[in-house]
């Protein structure tokens, strides 16, 4: 099916060709009608001519008939367009035959690959790993859903110079003892205890210093040492994402530690190019055009002067091979704001050096903060990092006093997987829901509540409707049933709903699931003012009753694939 904004655009297109070829309409949604076009005031002001005597032209010239209801030239010279309800009746009945909704695949599908989650082997992963997790999945969800080739990156931390004074503790806890410490995820205070010896033990310190060489040389004992860390680690990380419901599997960790046979040759070209320039010691390349705040030009150091290599070499390593190996046309990074410099220079450095050629798109999905109540930094009362999977299973645990209160007929495995749903999901849509570039407060209460724009409130919503054909023991009508607006409220429900594939096409462009959540939210809402209105059950048998009773059916699957490429659940009962 055609969505609507292509038929628009198409039949305007051609009205604006005849005035100047190749002219933009700019449609826009609009509040005083279904859409309005805006680009008649750029295109008069162009030409010299009056706006809204243009806009009459247009509006005498474009074939809208079968489409719109009304076309009128409103304010400056913009086109109000009402589309017909007979119109928007037939676009849903399609849509309702259509398995996949109206989501037609990309035309131009790439390879895409998406770095994200990245938490470090031996330390917590920390909410900004969550997010950084929530809004990647999310995307590669959005992506996949448009036909594109996804390769999921888990850029783990698993390497580097800490690693020394990690093995050396592991070896004093004894194999069996670090084992089961970090076996029940007690990441932390494992890297702590290593940490506080290397400060206080000058022994210890050198021992680990040493280990860092026999790490770096590759011998097999310290490797094994190492791979114990990082065995543990991922299967710790593992659970969290099971908690979390994610895509995320072992098949996608490519840790840092990939790519250390490539550093090597990441210095030699660089070096070769002539890219590479000695300072305080280090290696490093100056791209042109980042500078400090006295206005010196910045360095990304490639090898520090103790002959290590920074983190810079390995995501240029990382670069290359994505480019070369996976023939990636577009390297997502879901990393948090703080680190917007360090990627915007590798990407300089990267097209500089020919490694990231120009039909390469290299973009910083950037995030904010997660804050505290108090607006600072997210901490627990004693003053420590806050565990990501505490936080989900205290909201777990809360959305099971919800649901056990609702249901309590239900049988204990039912509930605690509606529980799950609930509480992961309540963690889930707030993050998302928030305009990714911004910071935001974490409050549980706000996140779990029934009303307003949570991820519950989507969840009921969504069981509300399918509980419809529960309680009125009828099937969902057959797919291409007719459907009838005839009342306001049905009016807006159906148009929201066409406006389906644009909240998905618009979330996956600007790779901000929040446009996905707030079309969800909307929709919700227009379904319960439907609902407020019209009679469904109670509606005489008949046409009126068939249409809303499809209109509800296509509302719920609409909530439930949008949820679902938010990955966030929704059970038909709640
Ligand atoms: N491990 C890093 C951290 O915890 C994030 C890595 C992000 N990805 C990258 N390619 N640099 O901050």
């Amino acid at each position: 099916m055609t969505d609507i904004r292509t038929i628009l655009e198409e039949r305007l297109q051609a009205a604006f060709d005849t005035v100047e070829a190749g002219a933009d309409p700019v449609l826009r949604p609009s509040d005083h009608a279904d859409f309005q076009v805006n680009g008649t005031l750029p295109l008069a002001k162009r030409l010299g001519r009056n706006p809204r005597e243009l806009a009459e032209g247009l509006l005498a010239a474009v074939d809208l008939g079968g489409i719109c209801e009304t076309v009128e030239v409103s304010g400056p010279g913009f086109l109000n367009l009402t589309l017909s309800a007979g119109f928007l009746a037939d676009q849903l009945q399609a849509m309702a035959a259509d398995e996949a909704l109206g989501l037609a695949p990309t035309a131009d599908p790439v390879t895409v690959v998406v770095d994200y989650s990245a938490p470090n082997v031996a330390k917590e992963m920390h909410v900004g790993h969550l997010r950084s997790t929530i809004i990647g999945d999310a995307l590669v969800r959005l992506l996949q859903a448009a036909g594109h080739e996804v390769v999921r990156e888990n850029h783990v931390g698993d390497w580097g110079t800490p690693f020394g004074m990690l093995i050396e503790h592991l070896l004093d806890l004894g194999e069996e003892e670090a084992t089961s410490e970090l076996s029940v995820g007690d990441l932390d205070g494992f890297y702590r205890q290593a940490r506080a010896s290397f400060d206080a033990d000058e022994a210890f310190a050198a021992r680990a210093r040493a280990r860092v060489v026999l790490l770096q040389s590759g011998d097999p004992e310290t490797l094994r040492l190492w791979g114990i860390l990082v065995g543990q680690s991922i299967a710790y990380f593992d659970e969290v994402y099971a908690k979390l419901g994610v895509l995320l599997t072992d098949a996608d960790v490519v840790g840092e530690s990939f790519y250390n046979p490539m550093l090597e040759g990441v210095v030699a070209d660089l070096e070769a190019l002539g890219l590479l320039v000695e300072n305080d010691g280090a290696r490093c390349v100056f791209p042109p055009g980042f500078a400090n705040r006295q206005g010196d030009p910045l360095p990304l150091i490639i090898r520090k002067s103790d002959g290590g290599y920074g983190y810079a070499a390995t995501d240029l390593a990382a670069i290359r091979d994505r480019v070369d190996r996976l023939g990636a046309g577009r390297i997502l990074y879901v990393v948090g704001a703080p680190q917007a410099q360090h990627l915007q220079m590798c990407f300089a450095v990267a097209r500089l050096a020919g490694w990231l050629p120009e039909g390469v798109e290299a973009v910083h999905v950037a995030f904010g903060s997660v804050l505290g109540p108090d607006r600072k930094v997210f901490r627990t009362r004693a003053g420590s990092t806050v565990k990501l999977v505490d936080l989900l299973d205290e909201a777990v645990a809360r959305a099971a006093g919800e649901v056990a209160e609702r249901n309590p007929d239900l049988d204990e495995g039912t509930r605690r997987d509606m529980a799950r749903a609930l509480g992961v999901g309540a963690v889930k849509y707030a993050d998302l829901s928030n305009d990714r570039a911004k910071d935001y407060v974490f409050d549980m209460d706000r996140m779990l509540a029934a009303q307003g724009d949570t991820g519950p409130y989507l969840q009921y919503a969504h069981a509300r409707v399918r509980n419809i054909f529960a309680r009125g023991e009828v099937d969902p009508p057959p797919a291409g049933s007719p459907l009838v607006l005839a009342e306001p409220a049905e009016r807006a429900l159906g148009l929201r709903l066409l406006r389906f594939g644009d909240a998905v096409a618009g979330a996956r462009q600007a790779a901000d699931p929040h446009r996905l959540c707030l079309f969800l939210y909307e929709t919700a809402s227009a379904f319960s003012s439907f609902y407020d209105h019209c009679p469904v059950l109670k509606a005489p048998d008949g046409p009126t009753r068939l249409s809303r009773l499809a209109l509800a059916d296509l509302t719920a699957r609409v909530l439930a694939r949008g949820l679902g490429l938010l990955g966030i659940e929704a059970p038909d009962r709640m």
